[in-house]
């Protein structure tokens, strides 16, 4: 599969998430506090809920059921109740536009 365009970078705000889905994936594109963006599979290990309705905090974000926050770097979680990570997403920026391919995972070597 290749990368699919997800959203325009303009529609990202600093310290906030936007759900995208594709291909059947729910993937969690992040915009943290230094610009940089992130792609993270959208479901909480712990529960069915959404993480991008969760908070933005520096490269984590915490997911607002039972706040557990997970590294947007490595997609793993930093407390409990959340022990399992969701996946991490290699992201393409061309333009203004954003790429994701739900199909190749971030390198995390
Ligand atoms: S559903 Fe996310 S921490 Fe419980």
């Amino acid at each position: 599969m290749t990368a699919i365009r997800v959203c325009a970078l303009s529609e990202l705000e600093q310290d906030s998430a936007l759900r995208v889905e594709v291909d059947g994936v729910a993937i969690c594109v992040v915009k943290d506090s230094n610009d940089d963006i992130h792609a993270i599979g959208d479901v909480c290990t712990h529960g069915d809920v959404s993480l991008a309705d969760g908070f933005v905090d520096g490269d984590t974000i915490e997911c607002w059921a039972h706040g557990s926050a997970f590294s947007l770097l490595s997609g793993r979680p930093l407390n409990l109740p959340a022990y399992e990570p969701v996946p991490v997403f290699a992201v393409q920026i061309q333009g203004d536009d954003v790429f994701i391919d739900p199909s190749v995972k971030k390198d995390l070597s």
